[in-house]
């Protein structure tokens, strides 16, 4: 098939060391030489999207740069036997958006080896309500039942509620029957997370303790947590005895300073999230309960869509902690 040009947001970075960001055409032949071509229907934008959107050397080394770490599209031309032209196919993470041309654009091309059929039961956009700050809710979730936390041991605590990984957390728990306290800084969306499914909501102060106590009245079943820093650190020593912690995100910091009490007095597990090297088989198996049992009935209130020319806005909207739920970016036509 002859080369097709396309329509893609490239971070470049100037002379001056500042990063900007256009919107430019660009040619499938410019894409990296990998096995499947895929026309990008819908991708979404996720925190890591917008530090490498703005030149952030952690996520993105190499400018330019087209971000986007998800994909929702049609196979347009495979090298490769596992894939044909015409399939819907979902690709998060990898290096997909971070060091390869990503979802941002209306093409990318990838490794066979990176790609999950989309499940019956899921269509390409509601994949991406999901996304990969959905996958790792998903992820964060399976952590919390697969480490025996029941619905009736009591509340479960999700940080940064509002947030991508928090909105789906929030909701995903609440559709299994959880009971739910989610933590925001937005005092004008408790509604919105009661709605998810949430049974009380509190604002960051109250989850923050800064007294240096090493342990605090035992409140939570277990903790989802998606910012870090002194909220995840209370959220440690708050935890209930056996519980567990899920650690994936560090919007409000990286770091993390805790004693040994809560693991030594307490049992308290914390366990990492990563789902850009998670292994294709738990990849498949998390997309197949999103798409069936796990599938969220309110699913489309997550999501805001959105096109190409409305991205750079909702970059800077998300590198403030002022967007909502998820963003699905809309790259049909
Ligand atoms: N490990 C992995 O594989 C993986 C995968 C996906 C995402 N992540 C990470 O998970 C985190 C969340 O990602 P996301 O896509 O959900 O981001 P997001 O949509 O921007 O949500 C983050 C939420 O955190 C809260 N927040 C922002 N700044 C804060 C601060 N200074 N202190 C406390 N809370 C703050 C806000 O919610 P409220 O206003 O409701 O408090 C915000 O909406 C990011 O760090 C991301 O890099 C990791």
């Amino acid at each position: 098939m002859p080369p097709k040009q396309f329509q893609a947001l490239v971070v470049s970075e100037e002379a001056d060391k500042t990063f900007s960001r256009q919107l430019t055409s660009r040619s499938t032949a410019d894409l990296p030489d990998y096995d499947v071509l895929i026309a990008v229907k819908y991708s979404s934008l996720n925190y890591k999207d917008a530090l490498s959107a703005s030149g952030n050397k952690g996520v993105t080394r190499r400018y330019p740069h087209t971000p986007g770490v998800d994909v929702a599209g049609v196979v347009e031309e495979s090298r490769s036997p596992l894939f044909s032209s015409g399939d819907n196919v979902i690709v998060t993470s990898y290096d997909l958006g971070t060091k390869i041309p990503g979802g941002f654009g209306q093409y990318v091309k990838v490794p066979a080896d990176w790609i999950v059929p989309c499940p019956a039961g899921l269509s390409l956009h509601e994949s991406m309500i999901f996304g990969t700050a959905g996958f790792t809710a998903a992820q964060s979730v399976l952590k919390v039942i697969e480490h025996g936390v029941k619905p009736e041991d009591g509340r479960i605590l999700v940080t940064g509620a509002t947030g991508g990984v928090g909105s789906v957390s929030v909701s995903l728990l609440a559709h299994l029957g959880y009971r739910v306290t989610g933590v925001t800084g937005k005092v004008e969306e408790h509604a919105m997370l009661k709605r998810l499914g949430a049974e009380s909501v509190i604002g960051r102060d109250e989850a923050t303790d800064t007294s240096g106590r090493l342990l605090l009245k035992e409140k939570w079943a277990a903790v989802i947590d998606t910012v870090g820093g002194i909220i995840l650190e209370t959220g440690i020593r708050t935890t209930k005895y056996g519980g567990i912690v899920t650690c994936c995100g560090n919007v409000a910091s990286p770091d993390l300073s805790t004693s040994v009490y809560p693991f030594i007095l307490r049992g308290v597990s914390l366990a990492g999230i990563d789902s850009a090297a998670c292994p294709m088989e738990t990849r498949i198996k998390v997309w197949n309960k999103l798409a069936g049992e796990w599938k969220i009935s309110l699913l489309g209130e997550l999501a805001v869509d959105i096109k190409l020319s409305q991205l750079n806005s909702y970059i800077d909207m998300i590198l403030k902690g002022k967007t909502k739920g998820r963003v699905v970016l809309d790259l049909n036509g």
